[in-house]
């Protein structure tokens, strides 16, 4: 197997408080894990093996997964599923697409079918309260399907009940200003991959100077085309970020790109949920 520079697993621990949490949901414990891309290329068996342990070790609430198991044909998901169907917690593992899970016509019910076959529940513009109706989690379809689409599914949960959603693709945190999002899990960065203190993230800056070129410069370029496509957002690449009473977190990914990875690790993130004294404002 081709070894990229990845750097070891860290575990970020985050604390979130929540507005309106009910008190028995105080400290709920959740554990994000993304864009594994098991290919046989982007993520050893070891490294996954070891996130699966340390999300196992953090003895979950719920586990969440958001997105890209994969990277072009869906045929690895076969050799994931069953590894995924280790993992342990109170009240399930919720998941929901990345582009590269539909990047084929095939793709999405194939990487849905065998995610549902060891207990992994794929969400797909659905809401589900796993751990009671005072939270609700909702999963949306993927920003570049054609079928994004929160209105129907945040619209119908109660405006008193704080919700989670796990949307693979960090951009949709500008539309979902629109609704109240107490927290939405995010991945597809990868973190950028590749940051430099003080100067922070190679892909934002990439974007920028790409952006910046006149068009027909832009076609002789196709890296950093690519780089530009996949997010407008760049600086939301990892971490947690505040839009008013919104909160986004975005898991820098396990699988790992070309040129590898500099001083951006591979990331497991324990979340845990606390009351917030304010109650979120009536919309
Ligand atoms: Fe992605």
């Amino acid at each position: 197997m081709l070894k990229l520079l990845t750097g070891a697993l860290s575990v970020e621990q985050v604390q979130i408080p929540i507005a309106d949490l009910p008190p028995q949901l105080d400290g709920l414990r959740l554990v994000q894990l993304s864009d594994f891309h098991f290919d046989g290329i982007r993520l050893s068996s070891a490294m996954l093996d070891q996130a699966i342990a340390t999300c196992n070790a953090a003895q979950p609430d719920l586990i969440l997964l958001t997105g890209d198991f994969i990277t072009d044909n869906p045929q690895p998901i076969h050799n994931l599923a069953p590894r995924l169907q280790a993992l342990t917690s109170r009240s399930g593992t919720f998941a929901v697409l990345g582009n590269h899970d539909i990047r084929y016509q095939h793709s999405r019910a194939e990487v849905a079918q065998a995610l549902q076959a060891v207990g992994v529940e794929v969400l797909w513009n659905q809401v589900v309260y796993p751990v009671g109706s005072g939270l609700a989690i909702v999963g949306l379809a993927d920003y570049w399907s054609s079928e994004f689409d929160p209105a129907a599914v945040l619209n119908a949960i109660p405006a008193t009940t704080p919700r989670l959603v796990l949307s693979h693709n960090p951009d949709t945190a500008e539309i979902l200003q629109r609704w109240r999002v107490d927290l939405q899990l995010s991945g597809h960065t990868h973190g950028g991959q590749v940051y430099f203190p003080g100067i922070g993230n190679m892909a934002h800056h990439v974007s920028a100077f790409y952006r910046g070129l006149p068009k027909p410069a832009k076609r002789w370029i196709p890296l950093l085309k690519a780089c530009a496509s996949t997010m407008k957002h760049w600086e939301w690449a990892q971490g947690l970020h505040h839009f008013g009473t919104n909160q986004l977190y975005v898991n820098r990914g396990l699988g790992t790109y070309l040129p590898g990875r500099i001083n951006c690790p591979p990331e497991v993130t324990v979340i845990t949920l606390v009351r917030s004294a304010a109650t979120h404002p009536a919309p």
